[in-house]
């Protein structure tokens, strides 16, 4: 089965969750580009797999061509536009298999798509993960934006894989075409990595962290996770407590620490840091010995108004400024929406991006617990 791809520009494709205000495409370049790729006589009849498809552009264009996917992401995010994207182009989203990174994987690959992600780390531990299911016959095409592709990138392909070339750049786009060899000697996927927790950060000094690949801060604790740390209470009587954007999970583990009777939620749009937060939690407290739910969303979605009594969180920073802070937004308002009358809100931010003022305007009052010349921890009461 299979016909020509149609190209991402031709298909109507928008993020997730669509913001009107933000104009920003769901597709680039390196989707294009491969797009071009795969109609110039690749092979679409065998068992597709992409991985790293950032809002489904990639696969909606091969669904549009009767072409059905296997894709592997780490996104929530991504997943639910992938979804919406199939049906905006009038393909059902059940026409695609849509797997996370955490899942088991099985049976062989014959064409492995990979639209390189942000973390080199997500892109090794993925190879990894595949590499059983590559053969020396599946045929391995990447893609990314010129700046996205690093020596370290075509190493890993190298590596774990096989021998690795690149295309031309195209509109600041580049191909990577690896050719399995299955006989080559290699070491072991180094992840998920585990840490202890330093001295001096509160109750959970001394604590070990589990990371998964692509995971915040994976090979150490991060500034201002530390900050958030030393000057969370060391004992509380909430009960209900949400880490919001938990990546590994650590400030949840503190929370579950100083309130011994709390049931905590832990949340995140990242499944390989759901999956952190998870084995962080098990790691302090043995399945059984403990009550804790870990969900990935996108971010306080799905709970009941009034059903939280404190919600943590280190809002993402990274990603672009526009989608940054909507994103923190959404939080916030999130949170308020979900903790009952006296419940509170508790962030930690760079000074500079300013969160001060969007929690006043939501909550009506907002405290500085505590401040450094970098860092700012906020507390905001729902009244
Ligand atoms: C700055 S990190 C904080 C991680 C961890 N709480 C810590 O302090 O080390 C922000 C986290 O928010 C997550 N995130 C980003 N967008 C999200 C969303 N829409 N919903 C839930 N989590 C999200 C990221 O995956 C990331 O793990």
């Amino acid at each position: 089965m299979g016909g020509t791809p149609v190209l991402p520009s031709e298909l109507a494709l928008t993020r997730f969750p669509a913001d009107p205000r933000e104009r920003l495409r769901a597709w680039d370049a390196a989707d294009e580009y491969l797009g071009r790729q795969l109609g110039e006589g690749v092979d679409l009849s065998g068992r597709v797999v992409v991985f790293g498809d950032r809002w489904g552009a990639i696969t909606t264009s091969l669904a549009a061509a009767g072409v059905r996917v296997t894709q592997i992401s780490d996104s929530y995010l991504g997943q639910q536009a992938t979804a919406e994207n199939l049906s905006r182009n009038g393909e059902s989203p059940a026409d695609a298999a849509l797997a996370t990174t955490v899942e088991d994987f099985s049976g062989p690959i014959d064409l492995l798509l990979v639209r390189v992600p942000k973390s080199l780390a997500l892109l090794e531990d993925q190879l990894w993960r595949l590499r059983p299911f590559v053969g020396p016959d599946t045929t391995v095409i990447g893609t990314g934006m010129v700046t996205e592709i690093h020596t370290s990138t075509l190493q890993a392909f190298e590596r774990i894989l096989g021998p690795t070339r690149t295309s031309l750049a195209v509109r600041k786009a580049r191909l990577i075409f690896c050719s399995p060899d299955v006989g080559m000697a290699r070491t072991q996927n180094p992840w998920p990595l585990t840490y202890q927790l330093p001295d001096g950060i509160g109750v959970a000094s001394g604590h070990p962290v589990v990371n998964y690949a692509g995971t915040f801060s994976a090979d150490h604790l991060d500034i201002g996770t530390r900050f958030f740390l030393q000057h969370l209470p060391s004992r509380s009587d909430a009960a209900r407590i949400v880490d919001l954007g938990c990546g590994n999970g650590v400030v949840g583990l503190a929370a579950a620490l100083a309130s011994p009777k709390a049931v905590l939620r832990f949340v995140d749009e990242s499944y390989q840091a759901v999956a952190s937060a998870r084995a962080t939690f098990a790691a302090t407290f043995p399945p059984g010995t403990r009550d804790a739910e870990f969900r990935a969303a996108d971010g306080m979605a799905g709970f009941e108004p009034g059903s939280v009594d404190l919600v943590l969180n280190n809002p993402p920073f990274h990603s672009h400024q526009a989608t940054t802070d909507a994103t923190a937004w959404r939080m916030f308002t999130g949170a308020r929406a979900a903790l009952r009358r006296g419940g509170e809100l508790w962030v930690v931010g760079n000074r500079h991006l300013g969160y001060h003022g969007k929690m006043k305007r939501l909550f009506g009052n907002c405290d500085v617990v505590a401040g450094s010349p970098k860092f700012v921890i906020l507390r905001a009461v729902r009244i």
